[in-house]
């Protein structure tokens, strides 16, 4: 793969490393470290008080390598979360960074992942406050800040929580058991789509939905035991080849291509806004990430740029769109022909276009000007045109272009782009004409591109001689 080595070295490195030569050691902490004599009383004692529990430890992995309960649960005293147990200090928060001792590798890149960064991005996005972003429940999934009552126990205020972007007591951020179900913590479950689809499905992001209704998804239904799920290397196109998991395109390791657990890095667009911008990586000296969008001035190696949250540092790299979408691609080519991803990436790339250039682009145009003519309070949700233009850009148009991303029909045409349609033409621009008045139509006019009136198909309505359908789609 000579071109890849023309790429910066971190870059490369980063998505597009060449998988280690040999078996490296999985975990960094020696053996000798673990398997603490104090857990023998954790374990007899636990088989008792909560027997399920221990038999799923003892079915792990982790009891086969003799890391008992202590070794993970063990804490200074000092920690804020530390409370004395049976004559032991333990914390009940297992925290990345306690996994991280022994799992440095993955610890690293699920601090630096958009997953960890989940609640920060949630309050930059939305400017509301960790403590109304918990009330409204958004922190069930995106993380809440978990904290210690005085004496050390976490049982109370916000835990339980397994929000992706949790703030744990020890400062570190996300949750480890969001896809290691505890007490297996087991890598077999967390390839199966089902350990992504608590989060990931509903309005917020309805991936689980659409990859059931893709290819993809409905071989999985067919073909589960040809996934070899629980194999101890999981590589695409030598471990199984019946179909792919969220889980392969997103995280999983193909020849060329390594496994990651930063999920995002992939992906070259921000599908969830109102309209879409494709978005290069921004890659930190301290290893933390940002994604940046293309319209943003476009920064160089050694300047600084706010992190998430907000503080600035030095930028050591940047990942364009175009390679992380060739890491993508590398995916694909183990089932799929060159020409068929590209064919792919294409369409998905002018359908994220069109969606923007008839709907997101227009739309957005227009609630500007309304809000700046003070036309609309600037108070959010209280203003019927406020909750139409929501339903059009956030349900379904995220919807609409994450479906095309992962190629469920349904969910990209008739539930997607005509459903949309369907809201803007027959509710959104009658709101906007009630709420301007008679500026209305010179608005509309203003910002809707000629040649972006309806294209849906007559269903006999109108006489198909005057449809507006041969009008625009010459
Ligand atoms: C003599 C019995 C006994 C021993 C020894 C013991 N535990 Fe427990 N542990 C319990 C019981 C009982 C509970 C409470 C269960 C409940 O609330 O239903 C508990 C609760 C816990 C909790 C949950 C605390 C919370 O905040 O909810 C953790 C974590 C825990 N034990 C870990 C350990 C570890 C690690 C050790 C070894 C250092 C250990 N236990 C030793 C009996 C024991
Ligand atoms: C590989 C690390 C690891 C090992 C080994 C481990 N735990 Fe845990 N344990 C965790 C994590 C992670 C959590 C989740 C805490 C959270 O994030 O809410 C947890 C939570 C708990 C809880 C409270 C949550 C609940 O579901 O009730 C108890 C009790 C507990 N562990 C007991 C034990 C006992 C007993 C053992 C040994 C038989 C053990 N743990 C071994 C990592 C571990
Ligand atoms: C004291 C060291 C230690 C700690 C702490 C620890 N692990 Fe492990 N972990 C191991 C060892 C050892 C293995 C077995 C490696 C092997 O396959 O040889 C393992 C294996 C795993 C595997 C692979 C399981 C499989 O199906 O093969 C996962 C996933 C995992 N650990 C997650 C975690 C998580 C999550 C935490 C924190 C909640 C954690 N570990 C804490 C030592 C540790
Ligand atoms: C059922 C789980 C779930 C709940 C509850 C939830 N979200 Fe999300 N949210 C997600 C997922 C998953 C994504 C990722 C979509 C993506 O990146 O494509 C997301 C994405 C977002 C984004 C876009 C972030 C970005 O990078 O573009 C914002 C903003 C957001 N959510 C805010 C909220 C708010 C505010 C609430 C509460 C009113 C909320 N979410 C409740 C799961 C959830
Ligand atoms: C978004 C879901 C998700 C989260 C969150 C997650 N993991 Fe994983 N993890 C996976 C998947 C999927 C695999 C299997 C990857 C593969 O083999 O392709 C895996 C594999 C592993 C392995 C086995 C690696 C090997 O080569 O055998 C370890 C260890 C591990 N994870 C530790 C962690 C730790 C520590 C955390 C928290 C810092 C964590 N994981 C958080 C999904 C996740
Ligand atoms: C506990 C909840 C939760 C689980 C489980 C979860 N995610 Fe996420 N995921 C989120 C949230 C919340 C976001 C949005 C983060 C943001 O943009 O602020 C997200 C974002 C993402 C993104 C988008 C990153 C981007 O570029 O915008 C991908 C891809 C992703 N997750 C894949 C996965 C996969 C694959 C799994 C399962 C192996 C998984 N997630 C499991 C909550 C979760
Ligand atoms: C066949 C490969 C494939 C499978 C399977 C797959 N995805 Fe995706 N996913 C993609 C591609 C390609 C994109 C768009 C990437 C881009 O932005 O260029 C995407 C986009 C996403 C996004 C939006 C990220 C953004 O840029 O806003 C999320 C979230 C996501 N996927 C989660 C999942 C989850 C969860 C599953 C399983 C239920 C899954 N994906 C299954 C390939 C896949
Ligand atoms: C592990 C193998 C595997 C991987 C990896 C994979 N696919 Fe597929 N894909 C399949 C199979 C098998 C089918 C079903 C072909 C059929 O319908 O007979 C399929 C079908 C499709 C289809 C439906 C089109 C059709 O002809 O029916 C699209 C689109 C698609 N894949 C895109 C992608 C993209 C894009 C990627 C990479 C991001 C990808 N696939 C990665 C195995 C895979």
């Amino acid at each position: 793969m000579p071109s890849l080595h023309k790429l910066p070295l971190p870059l490369w490195l980063l998505l597009l490393t060449l998988p280690c030569i040999g078996q490296a050691a999985k975990v960094d902490l020696p053996a000798s470290e673990w398997g603490l004599e104090q857990g023998d009383n954790c374990v007899s004692c636990h088989q008792k008080a909560s027997n399920s529990l221990h038999q799923q430890w003892q079915q792990s992995t982790h009891a086969a390598a003799g890391v008992n309960c202590f070794d993970c649960h063990q804490a200074d005293k000092d920690d804020t979360d530390a409370h004395e147990h049976e004559g032991e200090v333990i914390a009940t928060i297992v925290s990345p960074k306690d996994c991280g001792r022994c799992h440095t590798k993955e610890a690293e890149e699920a601090k630096n992942s958009i997953h960890s960064q989940a609640l920060a991005l949630m309050v930059e996005r939305t400017g509301a406050t960790e403590e109304a972003l918990e009330s409204a429940g958004c922190t069930s999934c995106h993380g809440g800040r978990v904290e210690a009552a005085i004496d050390g126990t976490v049982s109370s205020g916000n835990w339980p929580n397994a929000g992706i972007g949790r703030i744990n007591p020890d400062g570190s951020r996300g949750s480890c058991s969001a896809c290691h179900g505890r007490h297996l913590f087991s890598k077999a479950q967390a390839r199966d789509p089902a350990a992504c689809s608590s989060c990931h499905s509903g309005s917020e992001s309805p991936d689980s939905e659409i990859y059931q209704q893709s290819r993809h998804g409905v071989l999985l239904q067919s073909q589960r035991e040809a996934m070899n799920f629980g194999s101890d290397s999981w590589i695409t196109g030598k471990d199984y080849s019946a179909t792919a998991t969220c889980v392969t395109c997103h995280m999983g390791e193909a020849p060329g291509l390594n496994p990651t657990h930063d999920v995002g890095m992939r992906d070259a667009w921000s599908l969830n806004g109102p309209v879409s911008e494709k978005q290069s990586l921004v890659i930190f000296a301290n290893g933390s990430r940002r994604d940046l969008p293309l319209s943003h001035p476009s920064p160089r190696k050694g300047e600084a740029l706010a992190m998430i949250g907000g503080e600035e540092a030095t930028i050591q790299a940047i990942a364009s769109p175009n390679l992380r979408r060739k890491a993508m691609r590398k995916v694909c080519l183990e089932c799929h022909s060159s020409s068929f991803a590209d064919r792919f990436f294409h369409q998905f790339d002018q359908q994220i276009e069109a969606y923007n250039q008839r709907f997101g682009i227009p739309g957005k145009a227009i609630m500007d000007d309304l809000y700046r003519q003070n036309r609309l309070t600037p108070t959010p949700f209280d203003e019927p045109l406020e909750k139409i233009w929501w339903q059009i850009w956030h349900d379904l148009g995220v919807s609409m272009r994450h479906g095309a991303a992962m190629s469920s029909l349904s969910h990209t045409f008739s539930d997607g782009l005509h459903a949309i349609e369907k809201r803007f033409y027959g509710a959104f621009l009658p709101e906007v004409r009630a709420v301007a008045g008679d500026e209305g139509e010179s608005l509309i006019e203003r910002h809707l591109q000629s040649g972006s009136s309806p294209t849906l198909p007559t269903y006999g309505m109108v006489p198909a001689a005057t449809s507006t359908i041969d009008s625009n789609n010459e």
